[in-house]
């Protein structure tokens, strides 16, 4: 399916650093035939290279400083509008560093996307290709989840695997898994902008 250009779904995407998925995602946006296009990228982090790569691209980027709200609930209810007013119709998570209230879930309930570096359901969390080395996998990776309440266990919509090489380091390990990373999430996003993803339990259901 080929989406006309004014029929392309509005993705908000939430990124706390580095911003290279988001790259991934805005290189993808920018071909004629990708069927989502970036309206917007929100920061907790004012120095976030992610805020400068969306402006480099022509895309409003926000920084949304915590401190300048009470409580999480608070700074939600201001993710929430920001993503509202920008016509949003998914939200991505990209490198996004806060831990989203349940709130925030369920009215964005299955239009939530987050990509983790590992094989979910294994090593969640922080750190994730350390604690793969540190487990002894011979087998890493990716996934592309929608979120749920909890972290990084809500129903997974793509994974890819690499392999863990008996001398990698740390970076090593990231720097292969991210590659991963780069491709999936453009190709989840299509997918869902498509309207192949179902998601039924823990289950999604990819037409
Ligand atoms: C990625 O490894 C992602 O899986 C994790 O945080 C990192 C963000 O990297 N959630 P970047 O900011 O997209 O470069």
């Amino acid at each position: 399916m080929t989406a006309a250009p004014g029929a392309r779904v509005a993705v908000g995407v939430l990124a706390s650093g580095r911003g290279s998925n988001l790259q991934a995602i805005l290189d993808a946006a920018a071909r004629p035939d990708y069927p989502a296009r970036v309206a917007l990228v929100v920061s907790d982090r004012e120095q976030a290279q992610a805020l400068e790569r969306a402006r480099v691209c022509g895309v409003p980027a926000v920084w949304a400083n915590p401190k300048d709200f009470g409580d999480r609930t608070a700074y939600d209810a201001e993710l929430r509008r920001l993503l509202e007013d920008a016509g949003v119709g998914l939200v991505c998570l990209a490198g996004f560093m806060r831990i989203l209230t349940p709130g925030f879930v369920r009215a964005w309930a299955g239009r939530i996307l987050n990509v983790h570096p590992s094989l979910l359901p294994a090593f969640p969390g922080l750190h994730a290709q350390r604690q793969a080395l540190e487990h002894g996998v011979r087998v890493a990776g990716a996934t592309v989840h929608f979120v749920d309440e909890g972290v990084d266990t809500g129903p997974i919509v793509l994974q890819a695997s690499v392999p863990v090489r008996p001398d990698d380091t740390e970076d090593a390990l990231s720097a292969r898994i991210l590659a991963e990373e780069h491709r999936l999430y453009p190709e989840a996003i299509r997918l869902f902008a498509e309207g192949k993803l179902t998601i039924s339990g823990r289950k999604v259901t990819i037409r």
